[in-house]
Parts: C-alpha cells; sequence; structure tokens
C-alpha cells in the first residue's frame, strides 16, 4: 500500500470510530460509565480499608488496585457524552452538560491524583501512599458533593 493509502484508510478508521461514540445511545452511556465507577469503588473501598487500619496494610495489594484505578480514570469522561442526562436511572446530575468546563476540570483533577497515588504506591511508601489516598478521595467527594445525586 502506498503511503497516501494508508494516510487514508486510517483517517476513514478514526472517522469511524467517533462516529460510533457519538452515536451511542444514552443508556449505553450511563450503563458504562456506572461499571466503570463501580470497577473503580470496587479497588478503592479495599484501599480505603487499609489506610484506615482496618485491614492490615498490603502493600502489593494497594498498588495494584492504584494501578487499576489510575488505568481506569482517564476512561470515564467519554460516558458523559451530550445526551445522557437521562435514558437510564441515572445518579448524574443534569448541571454535569450545563457546566462541562468545570466538570472536565473535575475529571483531570481525579485524572492527575490517581496518577499521582499510583506512583507513590509503586514507590512502597506507606505514610506517602495513605497521604495521596487522602487527597485521591477528595476529588471524588468534590465531584459527587455537586453532579452526582443522593438517591
Ligand atoms: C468528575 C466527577 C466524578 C469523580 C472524580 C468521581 N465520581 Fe463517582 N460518580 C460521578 C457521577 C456523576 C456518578 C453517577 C453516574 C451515573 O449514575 O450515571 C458517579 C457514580 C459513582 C458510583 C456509583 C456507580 C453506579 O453503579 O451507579 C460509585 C461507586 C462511584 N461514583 C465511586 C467513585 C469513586 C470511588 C471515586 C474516586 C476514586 C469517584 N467516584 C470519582 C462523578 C464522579
Amino acid at each position: 500500500m502506498r503511503p497516501s493509502t494508508i494516510r487514508l484508510s486510517l483517517a476513514v478508521l478514526l472517522a469511524g470510530s467517533t462516529a460510533a461514540a457519538a452515536a451511542a445511545k444514552p443508556e449505553d452511556a450511563i450503563r458504562y460509565r456506572q461499571a466503570a465507577y463501580t470497577m473503580i469503588g470496587w479497588n478503592f473501598g479495599p484501599m480505603g480499608q487499609m489506610v484506615k487500619g482496618k485491614t492490615p496494610w498490603n502493600p502489593g495489594e494497594f498498588a495494584q488496585r492504584a494501578d487499576r484505578v489510575a488505568a481506569l480514570a482517564p476512561q470515564l469522561l467519554e460516558g458523559f457524552p451530550e445526551g445522557s442526562q437521562s435514558g437510564a436511572k441515572t445518579g448524574a446530575k443534569a448541571a454535569i452538560w450545563t457546566d462541562m468546563d468545570d466538570f472536565k476540570a473535575k475529571m483531570d483533577d481525579f485524572v492527575r491524583q490517581s496518577q499521582a497515588l499510583a506512583e507513590v504506591a509503586r514507590s512502597g511508601d506507606e505514610a506517602k501512599a495513605k497521604d495521596q489516598f487522602g487527597k485521591t478521595a477528595q476529588t471524588c467527594k468534590g465531584c459527587h458533593d455537586k453532579y452526582r445525586s443522593k438517591d
């Protein structure tokens, strides 16, 4: 294949995937983001238990769970396409779509803090890992307080 043909195929491919994402049904986007949050919570919970001393400190497990959260965090935003305010039972407030810049900033903050958490957890420094866990948890709360309904 000539380079120009390859470039063209790639462009077609990329355009195709963007179109597919834009056409996602609201209920599918809602299910997708709830699944991602469920996986984040699944990992974040046991980390919190360790931080609070309710379960023994296990640096290997803590680092593995921190890695998972850091990998999932950047995948959340695409679960909030325009039009997915409703379509299935959701705890997402409509303010997300009217304040999208602020919502994105909060999401960026979470992504950054969760990446810092994964790094510090890998270093094995318990005190720093616990401190960074607290900072990351604050980003969950900061977003939930404003954009998640409590029902
Ligand atoms: C930038 C905003 C934002 C951040 C950061 C955030 N969340 Fe959420 N979270 C939401 C919203 C909005 C929902 C509701 C989604 C829905 O129901 O459509 C939600 C829902 C959830 C749910 C329920 C999922 C379900 O099945 O309904 C859990 C669990 C959760 N978040 C945990 C966390 C944890 C733990 C963190 C941090 C480690 C976090 N979230 C960070 C906005 C955020």
